[in-house]
């Protein structure tokens, strides 16, 4: 067992457009989902604060990045907004490509290796008012974004990721209300999932056939799923919940095939999607890499009774709330170390070892300012042993062939966080939101400016 990390490890931080850019209405860009809800229902949104503030990184990128030089990061995730690129899906914004030009190549010249994302929950306004994913020809429009964002970035970019947590626009928006249009359906959810899936092959061929030298992947939240006991009954109930969760878009994606259960089960409740008439093609597209964000995992058991009609995945299933968990009391997410080392497992055991890295896990915590010492710095120890703790696994799961390169936290400076805007801190930095969003490190960075360093764990 060794505690170093492999050579060329990616240490860095995850980020997104729509919760750092601000500048929601600048510069050509049109408005998102997330705008326009704002703007119609700000109360809906914590403290009322909306997209147009965030970190307001789209004018302070070049400061940041000298921060992370400082925390001696060498990547970063952060994504393009497509409204910003294309306004109208068609007209290319000569502006985003300057402010996007000089923030990847700002990265670039510093040492920070720029890993750049698609889609990150921003739906264009003028696409969701032809239905959004729910329209099947968003796969054209998507791939076109993708292609208009490899010609003009492919030279400075070489890693590409076409989602970040897709079964999330899905489940939020098409099963719940925390993403627009809030929907709730599960065969339109299972459609959207389906077109989201018909664009990732569609913008991933798109990267083959532009030439681009470098890799393409995609972002997925994985939970390893736990059964509350080895009884038949619980362990398919684990069954169901997996397939859902986690196989419905990872075997399409990393296997190129559909599960066959899952096939069957949506037949059984007349819940199969229309498919898309290049179907049979597009899915043998192949990604090089899987970033995997993982935050805390999905423990469930045998439910009382099977309703007849399936209304969503956990019509198959009961949560489960193990007496032993440990909690971040801040946020009300367990946290499960160990669940980092069982998904590197799985990769390696199911999904043939494909490249992967941790694209995202982390700490959110309100109230921070709890925390900040007399010399201003936000003392957080929780989140360094929380760190500690998940890189200790994933060095495990490294000494015994997993094929992982990385690991970004989520998130280098505060950010806005959707409907929770900035009630949960997560950065290395602390975004002061009271004193023009300055930035203080927290004691974390230091730390792990350390282990950073040294390429290796103390343990
Ligand atoms: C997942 C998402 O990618 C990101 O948008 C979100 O803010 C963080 N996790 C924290 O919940």
């Amino acid at each position: 067992m060794t505690n170093k990390f492999p050579d060329n490890f990616w240490w860095g931080a995850a980020a997104s457009a729509p919760q750092t850019e601000g500048a929601s209405n600048v510069d050509g860009k049109s408005p998102t989902t997330w705008d326009v809800w704002h703007e119609r229902e700000p109360e809906a949104f914590f403290n009322q604060v909306g997209p147009d503030l965030t970190s307001d990184v789209y004018h302070r990128y070049r400061d940041d990045i000298q921060l992370m030089k400082d925390m001696n990061l060498n990547s970063y995730r952060t994504s393009i907004s497509w409204a910003r690129l294309l306004p109208d899906g068609k007209t290319l914004n000569e502006k985003a490509v300057a402010y996007y030009r000089d923030y990847f190549q700002t990265m670039l010249d510093t040492g920070i290796e720029p890993v750049i994302n698609l889609f990150h929950f921003d739906m264009p306004w003028w696409m969701m008012e032809l239905g959004g994913w729910e329209n099947a020809d968003i796969i054209e429009h998507f791939a076109y974004y993708a292609k208009v964002a490899f010609e003009q970035f492919g030279d400075i970019v070489k890693n590409w990721a076409t989602f970040n947590e897709p079964m999330v626009h899905i489940e939020c928006g098409y099963l719940g209300d925390a993403h627009w249009p809030r929907v709730n359906d599960f065969k339109r959810a299972i459609q959207v999932g389906y077109h989201t899936l018909m664009a990732h092959f569609a913008a991933v061929r798109s990267f083959r056939q532009s030439g681009v030298e470098g890799k393409i992947g995609t972002i997925l939240n994985l939970s390893p799923v736990y059964a509350r006991s080895e009884e038949a009954a619980d362990l398919e109930a684990q069954k169901w919940a997996d397939l859902f969760h986690t196989r419905s878009l990872l075997d399409p994606i990393a296997l190129n095939q559909f599960p066959q259960e899952l096939v069957d089960i949506l037949k059984e409740h007349d819940l199969l999607p229309t498919l898309y008439a290049e179907h049979d093609e597009l899915l043998t597209q192949a990604i090089d890499f899987l970033g995997v964000n993982y935050y805390q995992p999905l423990r469930v058991k045998a439910r009382e009774e099977i309703p007849s009609t399936l209304e969503r995945p956990s019509s198959l299933y009961a949560g489960y709330d193990w007496p032993e968990k440990k909690m971040n009391k801040y946020r009300g997410w367990e946290i499960y170390e160990r669940g980092i080392y069982d998904i590197a497992m799985r990769i390696k055991n199911d999904y043939g070892n494909v490249p992967w890295f941790i694209s995202e896990n982390g700490m959110g915590v309100a109230d921070e300012e709890r925390f900040i010492d007399e010399s201003g710095i936000v003392q957080d120890t929780y989140r360094i042993e929380f760190i500690r703790d998940h890189l200790t696994w994933l060095l495990k799961s490294i000494n015994e062939g997993s094929n992982c390169f990385g690991y970004h936290l989520w998130t280098f400076v505060d950010c806005w966080s959707w409907l929770n805007a900035y009630r949960n801190r997560y950065g290395y930095y602390r975004v002061d939101l009271e004193n023009n969003l300055e930035r203080t490190p927290k004691l974390s960075s230091f730390w792990l400016r350390e282990i950073i360093e040294k390429n290796e764990l103390d343990i």
